[in-house]
């Protein structure tokens, strides 16, 4: 089946979302981007705004292709009353949340609409399990920030199909981006190979062996563009400790993927990072 894509919605408004729908509006597909949350809308809206009035003040973008971009892009509550012809998925991190959704989604459209996931820990297969018409769910993995990171991994689950996956790396190529194909495992490849990153950092930290600033600065000295700890709150520590949390259960609770206490505390706590203002560091300074 061949698959022709225009209306794209982006479902999840957060640190992912938006990005994904900036360069989805900024591509010339006709975009959607939905939140149960209307003032992540809100809050999305200006820093996509402020992301493109920055490309044009850098000589990256024209204020004719703003305006082409800002027109491509809507703002919606709901996707209910909103065909298209793919939508991605960049919602909390929470498999049953997720699977609820996607079958939402299909009874919203039609049995062709293309639904892809952005997880970045969760099994595609097992998202697709309970949606009609499994073959047309893919993984769709941008990485943060989502306008400015290349690399978009494209996974493909269990019942997934070719025309599928050539159909959603032709949109990430529209979008500019570079696609890596990857079949469906846990982390499928960059996170499985990223967290080793992470949780060593973490455990250093909790075994005193050294301080986060003194850990972040010998990896940004190291060529590193950002330390642990800091691209940890820019992730979000919840994101970050669930998709650890996922990978340890997906490997049977090996425990080279044991995800931090210290990390853990900070999500109790409230502490994930940069979106609430505080994290591993202090933002309201
Ligand atoms: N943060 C990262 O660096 C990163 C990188 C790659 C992939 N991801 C993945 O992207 C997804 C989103 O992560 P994020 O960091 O953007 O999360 P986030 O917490 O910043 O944003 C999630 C948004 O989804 C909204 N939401 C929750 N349930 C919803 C629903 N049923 N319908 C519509 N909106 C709903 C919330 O209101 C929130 O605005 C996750 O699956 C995560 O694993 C995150």
């Amino acid at each position: 089946m061949s698959h022709t894509i225009q209306r794209i919605a982006v479902c999840g408004a957060g640190t992912m979302g938006a990005g994904i729908a900036q360069v989805a509006a900024a591509a010339g597909f006709d975009t959607f981007l939905s939140d149960i949350n209307a003032a992540m809308l809100e809050k999305a809206k200006a820093g996509i705004y402020k992301n493109w009035n920055v490309a044009i003040e850098k000589g990256k973008m024209t204020a004719e292709a703003m305006q082409a971009a800002q027109a491509k892009l809507q703002f919606v509550t709901t996707l209910e009353q909103t065909p298209v012809d793919m939508v991605i998925e960049a919602i909390i991190e929470r498999l049953d949340i997720k699977q609820k959704l996607f079958c939402d989604i299909a009874n919203w459209n039609n049995e062709q609409t293309i639904i892809v996931s952005n997880t970045s820990s969760l099994s595609i297969t097992q998202i697709a399990a309970g949606v009609p018409h499994p073959e047309r769910v893919a993984g769709m993995h941008f990485f943060n920030p989502a306008h400015l990171m290349k690399l978009v991994e494209v996974v493909e689950g269990a019942a997934t199909t070719t025309g599928t996956v050539q159909a959603v790396k032709a949109v990430a190529e529209k979008m500019g981006k570079t696609v890596v194909l990857t079949k469906d495992a846990p982390g499928f490849i960059v996170n499985r190979v990223a967290r080793h990153f992470y949780v060593e950092n973490l455990k250093l930290a909790e075994e005193g062996v050294a301080e986060m600033r003194t850990l972040d600065a010998l990896c940004e000295n190291a060529g590193f563009k950002m330390g642990a700890f800091s691209l940890m709150d820019l992730i979000g520590n919840d994101i970050n400790f669930a998709v650890t949390s996922s990978l340890f259960n997906a490997f049977h609770q090996d425990s080279k993927f044991r995800p931090s206490r210290i990390q853990e505390q900070k999500v109790l706590a409230g502490h994930l990072g940069k979106k609430t203002g505080k994290g591993f560091y202090d933002y309201n300074k």
